[in-house]
């Protein structure tokens, strides 16, 4: 049933027609408990907000299929804009971006374009960090690629490994001796056995083998789970190698175990919430259906006792 289900919203999540609707609807279904709302004043609220409970966050300009240049440009337009107000109004937020929205799918040299027009403001508003986030396998090489790239211009870039990837350590090697900040992942996305772990115990211990072959390289990781294990994992190399808090973060999604990212605060960890926004919730919105049917109880539960 669990994978009837996954099966089921990841189908979801990629049906067009339901996407543009969805545009028009408003946040609907339970999708507010996901996303901070439609516009960049709803998500610097929500981010104020989340910095009083001790909190700091990543904004992501939702987007899905963007197939003319002109919806590249405009997505990276709307980066650039997050950006300025991150900055104008002080909270304490980055930037992480998809470079498919950015127009990856449709030329690789208007994709690099946009992302160092986003990368230059956020250079002059206090040099902001922008995230390149990982996507599918096929888009994997070219984004290892783009950042290489980058990364000889700027020194506000990172991006996202994937554990479930036989290539994980290896990515991780090839960027070293950049320092680069890398947040570090299970991996979202279904993949073929050909390139990635099949077993969720593998994908763990793998986990495990590329968070403390980062650490132990002496270079900035953002380890972002709500698995339990990890955390405690985290904390014991904390432990053992001395590593110092100012070397690592955690970092969780809006609206899962948010109890679990404030008592981390507490307890002195720096914690950053991935907080999406924008109108263009709806392949997310399933995305995090998908992953925890439980959620679908949760919703359903709200939706019909409204
Ligand atoms: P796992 O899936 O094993 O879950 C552990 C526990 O966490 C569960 O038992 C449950 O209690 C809780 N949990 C997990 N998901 C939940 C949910 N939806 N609702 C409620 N509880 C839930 N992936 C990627 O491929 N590219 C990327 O760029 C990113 N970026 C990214 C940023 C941030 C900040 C996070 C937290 C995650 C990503 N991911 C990602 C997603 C990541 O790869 C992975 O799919 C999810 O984090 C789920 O894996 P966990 O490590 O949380 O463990």
């Amino acid at each position: 049933m669990e994978m009837f289900l996954r099966n089921f919203f990841l189908f979801l999540s990629k049906n067009r027609t339901l996407n543009r609707s969805a545009k028009r609807w408003g946040l609907r279904f339970g999708a507010n408990r996901f996303v901070a709302g439609m516009t960049i004043p709803d998500a610097i609220q929500t981010v104020r907000d989340l910095n009083q409970k001790g909190l700091v966050c990543t904004l992501d300009h939702l987007g899905e299929f963007v197939f003319s240049e002109q919806e590249a440009n405009e997505a990276a337009d709307y980066c650039i804009k997050t950006v300025e107000a991150i900055h104008a109004s002080g909270v304490q937020s980055n930037l992480s971006v998809k470079l498919t929205q950015l127009g990856l799918d449709i030329s690789r040299d208007l994709c690099v374009a946009n992302m160092r027009r986003i990368l230059d403001t956020a250079k002059k508003c206090g040099n902001m960090f922008v995230r390149i986030d990982m996507e599918d396998y096929a888009h994997n090489g070219v984004t290892m690629e783009i950042l290489h790239e980058l990364l000889n211009d700027y020194d506000n870039v990172g991006t996202v490994i994937q554990a479930y990837l036989f290539k994980a350590a290896d990515d991780i090697e090839s960027v070293k001796q950049h320092r680069v900040n890398l947040r570090l992942v299970k991996g979202a996305y279904k993949e073929s056995a050909e390139v990635a772990f099949p077993n969720k115990a593998d994908v763990d211990d793998n986990y495990k083998k590329i968070i403390k072959q980062h650490l132990l390289n002496g270079n900035y990781a953002a380890v972002a789970t709500h698995d339990d294990n990890i955390i405690e994992y985290v904390k014991e190399l904390e432990k053992q190698y001395q590593i110092p808090r100012t070397q690592f973060e955690f970092q969780m999604l809006y609206g899962i175990r948010s109890q679990s990212q404030i008592d981390l605060a507490k307890e002195g960890y720096k914690v950053r919430v991935y907080v999406p926004y924008g109108d263009d919730w709806y392949g997310y919105f399933m995305r995090r259906l998908a992953e925890r049917p439980a959620n679908v109880a949760f919703i359903l539960k709200g939706f019909f006792t409204r």
